[in-house]
């Protein structure tokens, strides 16, 4: 087994001994050594957030910023401008457990991605990654704020921790304190490597992740030079993206209650283990309904309704084809008593031609014969009429034009091809894309952001404040 101070380099040891280094500062509202303090709502189970997604109502708190979910890259954590600091902090805490968290740092001077675990009596577990340090991962722990400037590991990441995502897992029990990255053991910790315990990490914890200006001009000097320098506001922005954290609390139970002041493991009482914890309930809720959008609305029918609807969307179209049908068989039949008109004259004509042939008569002199021969002239008439009359009929012309444009027929064809019907869904498509990328779909709580930058930025590190 490897010791953790095998794992930081010299230099790195060396600088953290002229440099303060700073995790994310949480702070903590009531601190269960200094006074008596409320309950921490426990997870009490194990549950993976998967950030392609807004992760479920009332399980995490956002602050200082907004934080983005995307099927593709996760959440994303921009630093825009100065003040930000995007953070992600769990409303449960777990009481020994793990978290392993699948993501992919950002560059930028001055600037800090990190995986922070904090207790109210300001125990920590850190991973951490330097805007400036592309290569590499930092693993940290503080046993009760006790600010240790050599508790840190420096650890290379194969592939870079910008490049790539990569899955930093730790494991926490009484017993131990494990970093793993990528599934590869990197650090261990026991208690006793601790202060013979004392600031072994032992309380419960909340888990945080967030993306800070460590290089703020406004932060001290030695917290400027930790974070690799001022950061270059005007450069950005700065993004940390975070597929994926799975956390699993060792501990079964809705609450943790701190015993006495010592802020010792074995003092922390677990409540109800037998029952679902608030967190797990709020994991399990159903996420608020989106507006529904009419084709929603539709697939909701009962069935028996929409083959109502259908029915009678249905019935109209078959009154239309019906329409269609009468009309047709009826030109049909009219030009067929057209055609046989037509025939009818035409034989006439050509038995008056063979008349006037047998009877040895020249055909042309018709016009002075067709007085003579009335019946004649009158089939030969009629055929005409009949012939030409045809595309200029009156009936016709206003039976083409109720084809296309009678109200009858168009009231026939309009409700199965547009509003009412089944395929009158195309226009609420627009709806729908516009309801996924409403702003229902950004977790963002504004209301918090003046909290973070006491957390980050702009409260000195305690470290400093306690020199
Ligand atoms: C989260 O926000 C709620 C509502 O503002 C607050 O009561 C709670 O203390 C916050 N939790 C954390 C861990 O900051
Ligand atoms: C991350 O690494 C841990 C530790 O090796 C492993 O148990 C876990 O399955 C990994 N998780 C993911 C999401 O890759
Ligand atoms: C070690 O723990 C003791 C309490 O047992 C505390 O007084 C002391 O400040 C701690 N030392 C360090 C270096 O944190």
């Amino acid at each position: 087994m490897m010791s953790p101070y095998s794992i930081v380099s010299a230099s790195a040891l060396l600088a953290s001994l002229l440099l303060t280094p700073v995790s994310a500062q949480l702070h903590s509202d009531c601190n269960p050594m200094k006074e008596d303090c409320p309950p921490d709502p426990a997870l009490g189970a194990a549950h993976t957030f998967n950030f392609n997604s807004t992760p479920p109502m009332g399980v995490f708190n956002t602050t200082a910023g907004t934080i983005k979910y995307d099927k593709d890259t996760g959440a994303a954590f921009t630093i825009n401008k100065q003040g930000e600091s995007p953070t992600l902090t769990s409303n449960f805490y777990f009481f020994f457990g793990r978290t392993e968290v699948v993501m992919k740092a950002a560059p930028g001077q001055g600037i800090i991605s990190s995986i922070v675990w904090k207790s109210d009596v300001l125990d920590e577990v850190d991973w951490e990654f330097l805007g400036t340090k592309p290569e590499e991962a930092s693993s940290n722990y503080f046993g009760k704020d006790r600010r240790d400037n050599t508790n840190a590991g420096y650890h290379k990441v194969d592939g870079g921790v910008q490049a790539d995502y990569h899955n930093y897992t730790s494991i926490w029990t009484k017993e131990k304190l494990e970093w793993f990255i990528d599934g590869k053991l990197i650090r261990t910790l026991l208690p006793d490597q601790a202060n013979k315990t004392d600031n072994y990490p032992q309380t419960p914890m909340m888990l945080s992740i967030g993306i800070w200006a460590g290089g703020d001009p406004s932060l001290p000097q030695g917290t400027i030079d930790w974070a690799g320098g001022p950061t270059q506001f005007d450069k950005g922005p700065y993004t940390m993206y975070v597929k994926s954290a799975r956390v699993e609390d060792f501990s079964k139970g809705t609450q943790y209650v701190y015993g006495d002041k010592s802020g010792k493991w074995d003092t922390i009482q677990i409540k109800e283990p037998e029952k679902e914890s608030t967190a797990v309930e709020n994991i399990n809720r159903p996420p608020p309904e989106p507006e529904k959008s009419a084709s929603e609305k539709w697939d909701e029918l009962p069935s028996s309704t929409k083959n109502g609807v259908y029915a009678a969307a249905g019935g109209v179209f078959a009154l239309g084809v019906i329409a269609l049908l009468v009309y047709y068989l009826k030109q049909r039949s009219k030009g067929q008593k057209e055609a046989a008109a037509y025939a009818a004259a035409q034989e006439a004509e050509r038995l008056e031609l063979e008349q006037f042939r047998k009877e040895g008569r020249d055909p042309d002199a018709l016009d002075y014969e067709a007085t003579e021969y009335n019946p004649a002239a009158m089939g030969k008439g009629s055929s005409v009429t009949a012939y030409t009359a045809v595309p200029n009929d009156h009936d016709r012309s206003n039976s083409l034009s109720s084809l296309t444009g009678a109200p009858g027929q168009t009231a026939a064809w309009d409700p199965t091809s547009a509003s009412g019907g089944p395929t009158g869904a195309m226009p609420l498509l627009a709806h729908d894309q516009e309801g996924a990328s409403g702003p229902a779909r950004s977790n963002t709580f504004d209301g918090h952001a003046p909290q973070s930058p006491s957390q980050y930025g702009h409260e000195p590190p305690r470290s400093l404040t306690q020199h």
